[in-house]
């Protein structure tokens, strides 16, 4: 208790929560000891057409390396989600919808409501032609469609790939590509802190690229004007108006793909991240009910966007396999006023959310009025992920939004890993304010050094993961040799994150950030490959480097090195068009904080770029750049130091 870094489990948390620190002791003893029984006990949380009797088939060796879970049952995601709490709780509120536009009506789904718009859009995909196994590209705003269109492809087996809203009309196209996807579900516009998103447009703009398009359905979402290319593109509304309000469910292996999300890597272009069926929903289900302690009746709020692993996890398939009611918020945290997050708790009676670090900062700096001038008096359970919390924002929002009443849940996970892995359990775990805590049940994390030897007791070093859990992606869509290079090359036998970790003297992960070239800009993931690529196709780029710098808000910034072809001027104009640039080929996340134009990038004698160096610039750190002797031309640092964008 003297210990002011150490927030212990309120008693009243330890006596009302549904697993405290004995019951955690005893799932996570059990699951590692007793895997088989434990996981063929946590499958029984869904409803299955065909029940498993296996439960992992795993090995992370190359020579017999494979990854899959009860790959003897049979069921279907959406009947989980839906269908099954229909005996139970028809009319309780499935999904609510707040919009934008505070002057704006929410809006509620019921479970028999949800069911019914699901099987709408269900058999408007297979109207369009959309059959099991199919790629259905999704490039939608935040509205009750997106969940819709999502849970329908689940319905019929078909593979939703979800994309960002705020990807650009490149990156869209990218991604319709390396799927193979026919047909896009896109909205006329998005809104977004009272500002619009051409969606449509962009589609238009993507399809030049994606001979494989055949069909997109519209969403009327604003009303906006667009334009539609006939035999191609169809109004939802449309379509629905004929629609059958009744879909069956079809019946899936435990393997089969569930969806398909893209992500950054450090190398080449992103990853079409799979998860399949039974294990996803395993793992999610049982990992919302315990990071959250979600009991029934709770709103629980889930303030990502369904464009990123966080809203398909924990918007969604999590919340609603456990019968929530989950909120779906169309906007930003800081429109039309930082004090729009809780306003909203105040108005929905919202007892769990869950949100960025990123975003607190931003509120954190608006000042404490903001949040003082409502109530929060229904909040119960705060979460973070996506980022390291630094302790001050941690306190922030545990003292100034939470009263000091709410657990800080800090949950560690990657889009590959599916749900959380590392995350306090409200009931069972001390707290220490920018620690992720303690693993999952089934989760073996380890600490090694860069010769993969495992670090015992408190250490820092690299995270790997050293056995499968239910949630695992399966593969890289396309290239499945990739996906064992990627996770499985660097420390044979174990999984890589790609993270840093410390372990301390209590066995509480301290995640120290990315050890790749893959950055944290605001809790989006962005590859540094990427960037650079971008940058390189300008005509007046010869060469790019990109790393991140630290920045308040964001927590990483992105610092791009830039060398133009010879006889190119630089200057704050072409600084300016490179920035816009970037925004056209990825996305506005992806727009560089700082260009630097540099005659020559830090080489070794072979041609690598040593980015350690660059990274040391952007930081600020020129005082200590460490060994330049094995530098094809140390004299270029003398130039990077001395025009450092600051
Ligand atoms: C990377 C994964 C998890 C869903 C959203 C991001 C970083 C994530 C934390 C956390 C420290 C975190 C890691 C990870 N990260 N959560 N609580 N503390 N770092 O998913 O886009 O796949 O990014 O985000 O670096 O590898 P993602």
């Amino acid at each position: 208790m003297s210990d002011k870094n150490l927030y212990p489990v309120p008693q009243e948390w330890a006596k009302r929560a549904r697993v405290n620190a004995e019951k955690y002791a005893q799932l996570y003893g059990r699951a590692l000891a007793d895997p088989g029984s434990f996981w063929l006990e946590q499958a029984r949380r869904l409803d299955w057409i065909k029940r498993p009797e296996i439960a992992g088939d795993w090995s992370f060796r190359e020579e017999d390396f494979r990854i899959s879970w009860f790959p003897d049952g049979k069921l279907n995601a959406a009947a989980n989600c839906i269908d099954r709490h229909l005996k139970t709780r028809p009319d309780q509120v499935a999904i609510l919808w707040e919009p934008d536009d505070p002057a704006e009506e929410a809006r509620r789904f019921t479970y028999r409501e949800l069911h019914a718009e699901v099987c709408r859009f269900a058999n408007v995909l297979k109207g369009q032609g959309v059959q099991k196994g199919d790629r259905v590209t999704i490039y939608l705003p935040m509205i009750p469609e997106a969940a819709f269109a999502i849970l329908a492809c689940a319905r019929i087996g078909a593979i939703h790939s979800v994309v960002f809203g705020g990807f650009s009309p490149e990156a869209l196209a990218g991604r319709i590509q390396d799927c193979d996807s026919k047909i896009v579900v896109t909205a006329d516009e998005g809104r977004r802190g009272g500002k619009r998103v051409p969606l449509k447009a962009n589609v238009d703009a993507a399809a030049v690229h994606t001979p494989s398009l055949e069909k997109v359905v519209v969403v009327r979402a604003t009303g906006g004007d667009v334009a539609m290319t006939a035999g191609r593109d169809a109004w939802y509304h449309d379509l629905a108006r004929d629609a059958d309000g009744d879909c069956p469910c079809e019946p899936m292996g435990a393997e089969d793909p569930l969806f398909i999300l893209y992500t950054s890597g450090s190398t080449g272009k992103p990853k079409g991240v799979l998860h399949t069926t039974g294990g996803y929903l395993v793992w999610v289900a049982l990992t919302h009910e315990l990071t959250f302690d979600y009991q029934p009746g709770s709103i629980y709020w889930c303030a990502a966007d369904i464009g990123w692993v966080t809203g398909h996890s924990y918007i969604l398939y999590g919340p609603l396999a456990n019968g929530a009611t989950t909120m779906m918020y169309e906007g930003v945290p800081n429109w039309p006023t930082p004090s729009r997050i809780w306003e909203v708790v105040d108005k929905h009676g919202v007892e769990i959310v869950y949100t960025a670090p990123t975003a607190l900062r931003a509120l954190m700096r608006e000042g404490d009025d903001w949040v003082k001038r409502t109530s929060r008096g229904s909040l119960k359970l705060l979460g973070t992920v996506g980022e390291p919390i630094n302790p001050e924002a941690w306190r922030w929002y545990h003292e100034v939004v939470g009263e000091g009443r709410c657990p800080i849940i800090d949950t560690w996970w990657q889009t590959e890993t599916g749900g959380t892995m590392i995350a306090p359990l409200p009931g069972a775990t001390d707290l220490k304010p920018g620690s992720a805590t303690k693993p999952m049940p089934g989760i073996d994390p380890q600490i090694v050094d860069g010769d993969g030897n495992v670090l015992q007791g408190a250490a820092e070093g690299n995270l790997v993961i050293a056995k499968s859990w239910p949630g695992q992606m399966r593969t890289v869509w396309g290239d499945h040799g990739r996906f064992f290079q990627t996770y499985f090359s660097t420390y044979p036998g174990k999984y890589f994150t790609g993270d840093g970790a410390r372990r301390d003297e209590d066995g509480y992960y301290w995640i120290t950030g990315r050890v790749d070239d893959v950055l944290n800009v605001s809790g989006h993931r962005m590859g540094t490959a990427e960037i650079e690529s971008a940058l390189v196709l300008h005509p007046k780029v010869a060469e790019a480097a990109v790393v991140g710098m630290p920045h308040e808000i964001k927590g990483q910034g992105i610092y791009a090195y830039v060398t133009l072809n010879a006889g190119e001027e630089p200057g704050d104009d072409l600084r300016g068009a490179l920035g816009k640039w970037v925004r056209t080929e990825i996305g506005p996340i992806a727009t560089p904080d700082a260009i630097q134009f540099a005659p020559g990038l830090p080489k070794t004698r072979s041609g690598k770029i040593m980015r350690r160096i660059l990274r040391k610039i952007a930081e600020g750190d020129v005082s200590n750049l460490g060994d330049i002797s094995t530098l094809a031309d140390p004299a270029v640092v003398d130039d990077l130091v001395a025009n450092r964008v600051s």
